[in-house]
């Protein structure tokens, strides 16, 4: 008798909310810097179609939500209708080979080179890349107001709303990096 397979479990399926994935390999958000002007550009088709599978999940890159929230070069954003409807060709790709696509949304803080809005005024040190790659350079923060927040919420929910516009099956909510916490 021949012996049963074993079960992968990275390949069995998951439920996420309403959401059946057919296995659990989900790609992660990765910033790659090649959004000019902050516009998704027509090669992100190609990039994140290749990545998708039938029922797979993919997260998107960090996507700014508003224009003081930017941070990394040439990522994309949220925030205007030219973004949205960028985004929205990348969509219908992943979703015409199966896939569920989440919008990452990022108000990067502190990790910002054009005078940054933070919790504290306290600036970054910063690392030196192990790989060469050139020292990262941050403004001096202005701590956010108290008064200033429900902004900063807002930008998020129009960024969530403008996912949806976009197409998105939902968003994903940048978490504090463990490097930023000092
Ligand atoms: C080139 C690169 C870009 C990344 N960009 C993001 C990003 O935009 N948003 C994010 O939450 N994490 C980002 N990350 C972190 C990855 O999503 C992922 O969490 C991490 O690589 C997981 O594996 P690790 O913790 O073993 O590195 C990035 C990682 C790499 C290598």
């Amino acid at each position: 008798m021949a012996a049963k397979a074993p079960t992968i479990p990275l390949l069995t399926p998951y439920k996420l909310g309403k959401f059946n994935l057919s296995h659990r390999v989900v790609l992660a958000p990765m910033a790659r810097n090649r959004c000019y002007g902050y516009v998704p550009q027509p090669h992100a088709i190609l990039y994140y179609s290749q990545r998708t599978s039938k029922g797979g999940l993919l997260i998107t890159e960090a996507t700014a939500v508003s224009d003081t929230s930017l941070g990394f070069t040439e990522s994309p954003g949220i925030w205007t209708t030219e973004q949205v409807d960028a985004w929205k060709p990348i969509v219908d790709a992943v979703h015409a080979k199966g896939g569920i696509f989440f919008c990452q949304i990022v108000h990067i803080g502190r990790v910002s080179n054009q005078a940054p809005i933070s919790s504290t005024d306290k600036p970054l040190t910063p690392q030196i890349p192990s790989n060469g790659a050139d020292v990262p350079q941050f403004a001096p923060p202005r701590r956010l107001r108290s008064d200033e927040i429900p902004g900063i919420v807002n930008e998020f929910r129009l960024a969530a709303r403008h996912a949806v516009a976009a197409g998105f099956d939902g968003v994903e909510i940048h978490g504090a990096h463990g490097f930023l916490i000092d």
